[in-house]
């Protein structure tokens, strides 16, 4: 057993030093770090599961550092994803995460279980209540998963509220910039969907919409508003969609609007002159992602709707003592509890600040690379920068860069300093320095 484990114990060493052979290979070129891969599968898969007897504690230790260093190094060249990978202060929160935490079922009905959050889960939902003005006895809510996990379940109420009217099943819009969540959903759903034309800044195109909702006016409308398209970080202007939904002669009862909001529904309510996502207009329900602009460390988000809805849908579910109408069985009792310390760390002057601090630095970046005449824009009151997409991939990968065909985005989020984005766009403008000087000299 002992010449076993020592075996096993010599494996590993082995691993990271291949493994820091390939680091100095392949990893730095040019000067310039590509990425990082200091733990790789083999060594996950091969260190520690040798042993079926003995757990090879030094062995454990030495993948989880190695991964750290992994995770911190990717994280500090990182600008293409909506999270904000602030590295929270989360010690008081430590002795939690040896507990198992479960929130299944439905945050209203007291769950026959102990080991649940659930009154963490009320508080994060109540601030949201506030924020997005709906009376605490009018709404109906739950922490999911994330942003898809709020579409999967805006887009279930819209179904079946549309289906209730006697005309038939609703038709789902969205815009062609939706996020890829909406049209999976509505295909697992057998929805019918419409999709509609978006602009170039990649809002809806609202003459398009009309236009297809003419076509279908014997049918009930449910409509994804996107607050804060997944590119181009456009805006739908749900006002405008109202009007054209009225215009066109859908009364109240006849549509349903979800507002994706799943990046800027944690900002656009902390700035007096943005655009105002509320109950107080006749819309269904709004989703955000509690990682994306707060900085959860764990994917997390928050689905609210009127409560007159969710009889709908809700059903008693005797084994767990409780009621359901949410799309997780087991849902994340930690996320409730990062939810409500991040948003009580922060409070609304810590989200205020934070949101005009991403605008101001998105528009200083915006400035830098226009002043080098690059084709680049913003959407108003986004902090999604869209620009020519680099000619070289070193860079896309090495700040982990999202690209869609000609053009490349950054999401400038709390934890995106000026002095990250300046290095970016060194590093963005030597690159074309050099091609230039290459095709001139070629
Ligand atoms: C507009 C929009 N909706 C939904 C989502 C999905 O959110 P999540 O990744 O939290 O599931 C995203 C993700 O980027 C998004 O941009």
């Amino acid at each position: 057993m002992e010449q076993q484990l020592n075996e096993n114990h010599q494996k590993v060493p082995s691993l990271v030093a291949e493994n820091h052979q390939q680091k100095k290979k392949g990893i730095v070129e040019n000067d310039r770090i590509i990425s990082i891969s200091v733990v790789d599968q083999k060594m996950i898969s091969k260190g520690p599961f040798n042993n079926f007897t003995t757990p090879n504690k030094d062995c454990i230790e030495t993948i989880l550092h190695e991964y750290e260093k992994t995770l911190s190094h990717r994280s500090r060249y990182h600008l293409g994803y909506p999270v904000n990978l602030s590295k929270g202060n989360y010690a008081n929160l430590d002795p939690l995460m040896s507990f198992h935490i479960n929130n299944c079922g439905d945050p209203f009905t007291d769950p026959h279980w102990g080991f649940n959050s659930r009154q963490f889960e009320l508080g994060v939902l109540d601030w949201f209540a506030q924020i997005w003005e709906i009376n605490k006895d009018d709404y109906w809510a739950y922490i999911t998963n994330g942003g898809t996990e709020g579409n999967f379940h805006g887009l279930w109420i819209g179904f079946v509220t549309s289906s209730r009217e006697l005309l038939g099943d609703g038709i789902l819009y969205a815009s062609q910039d939706t996020h890829y969540s909406v049209f999976k959903i509505a295909k697992l759903y057998r929805m019918e969907y419409v999709v509609v034309e978006s602009s170039i800044n990649g809002e809806m195109d609202y003459e398009d919409f009309r236009r297809k909702l003419l076509l279908n006016k014997d049918k009930p409308a449910i409509v994804v508003a996107n607050i804060g398209t997944t590119f181009k970080g456009a805006i739908d202007d749900l006002d405008l969609i109202i009007e054209i939904l009225h215009e066109c002669g859908f009364s109240n009862k006849r549509f349903y609007i979800h507002c994706d909001a799943a990046l800027l529904g944690l900002m656009l309510p902390f700035n007096k002159h943005a655009p105002k996502i509320s109950f107080k207009k006749p819309i269904g329900s709004i989703s955000v992602s509690g990682h994306k602009f707060l900085g959860c460390p764990m994917p997390c988000g928050i689905q609210m709707t009127r409560k007159s809805y969710i009889d709908l849908i809700s059903q008693d579910v005797e084994v767990i003592y409780s009621k359901d109408a949410t799309i997780s069985g087991s849902r994340n009792g930690h996320a409730a509890i990062y939810l409500w310390h991040n948003l009580s760390i922060k409070g609304k002057i810590g989200l205020e600040k934070d949101s005009q601090k991403c605008l101001e630095n998105a528009s200083y970046f915006e400035g830098l690379i226009k002043g080098e005449g690059i084709v680049c824009f913003r959407n108003e009151w986004s902090l999604v920068v869209v620009f020519e997409r680099p000619k070289d991939d070193e860079i896309i990968h090495q700040w982990q860069l999202s690209c869609e065909g000609d053009l490349a985005h950054i999401v400038v989020l709390p934890n995106v300093t000026q002095e990250k984005l300046t290095e970016f766009f060194h590093q963005l403008i030597s690159g074309r320095t050099s091609r230039t000087n290459m095709t001139q000299s070629s």
